[in-house]
């Protein structure tokens, strides 16, 4: 961990749906930082190829989304009625339907094309220009910010992250199986812990968290504890 001042870049990394997105919007709330969800950015390259037929019969047609790059546009806007900055496709809030199981099911495989990984890591560093940022995914503290100030590798294990996903989309009033989304979670966990280009793995100075059997609050005062220390020794 490193020393820094309290304008902190917090890296957190970790499996899918491990609880990262809720860990990370709830330090950004306590702290007043930006929370940024780099995984919806990858949603929202995949979303833009089903609807532009860059992935069709279940093929994804690498030469078109290359094409196509430049046309890409994404961003966040903050909603204050939410109080979270949402994802846009080209000025359409797309941030209910990146969580679908159909992205969900072709965004690792879009996540493995090199050119799209620059785009969305030269976008990630420009959003993190002015610190006060909590930004999650599975590259941002070994690529996006390797000189991040706090790194979190988060583990939970696969049965309860499965449970909590199911949960999560029946809530959201999807149509779903618990197998479809284990199943999904397995296949994730291997293309993105296994891919050439920056895998999924723990940073050497990161923090392991396991939050299996851990309530939100208590994964507060865990990391509380931990950026109260990092002031501590800054002054
Ligand atoms: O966090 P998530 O499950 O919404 O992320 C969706 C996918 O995007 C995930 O399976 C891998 C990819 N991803 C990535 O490759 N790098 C990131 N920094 C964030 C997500």
């Amino acid at each position: 961990m490193k020393k820094g001042n309290y304008n902190l870049i917090i890296a957190i990394d970790g499996y899918s749906s491990c609880g990262k997105s809720t860990f990370a919007k709830e330090i950004a709330r306590i702290l007043h930082y930006t929370y940024i969800d780099s995984g919806a950015m990858y949603r929202a390259v995949t979303l833009f190829c089903l609807r532009n037929r860059i992935i069709e019969n279940d093929v994804i047609n690498i030469t078109k989304l290359r094409k196509s790059l430049k046309d890409i546009k994404i961003e966040f806007k903050y909603n204050s009625n939410s109080k979270q900055f949402e994802t846009y496709l080209d000025d359409e809030n797309i941030e209910e339907k990146i969580r679908s199981v159909k992205v969900s099911e072709f965004v690792s495989q879009i996540s493995k094309i090199s050119e799209i990984r620059s785009k969305m890591v030269k976008a990630q560093r420009i959003l993190g220009n002015k610190k006060r940022i909590v930004m999650d995914g599975r590259d941002i503290g070994t690529v996006v910010f390797p000189n991040a100030d706090l790194k979190i590798f988060m583990i939970a294990k696969p049965a309860i992250r499965a449970e909590r996903r199911y949960k999560e989309l029946l809530q959201k009033g999807m149509k779903v199986s618990y197998e479809e989304i284990e199943k999904n979670i397995i296949q994730r966990d291997h293309i993105d812990s296994t891919r050439n280009i920056s895998p999924l793995k723990k940073a050497p100075d990161a923090i392991t968290l396991d939050n299996s059997d851990m309530t939100v609050e208590e994964q507060m005062s865990w990391i509380m504890g931990i950026i109260q220390n990092l002031k501590k020794n800054e002054s």
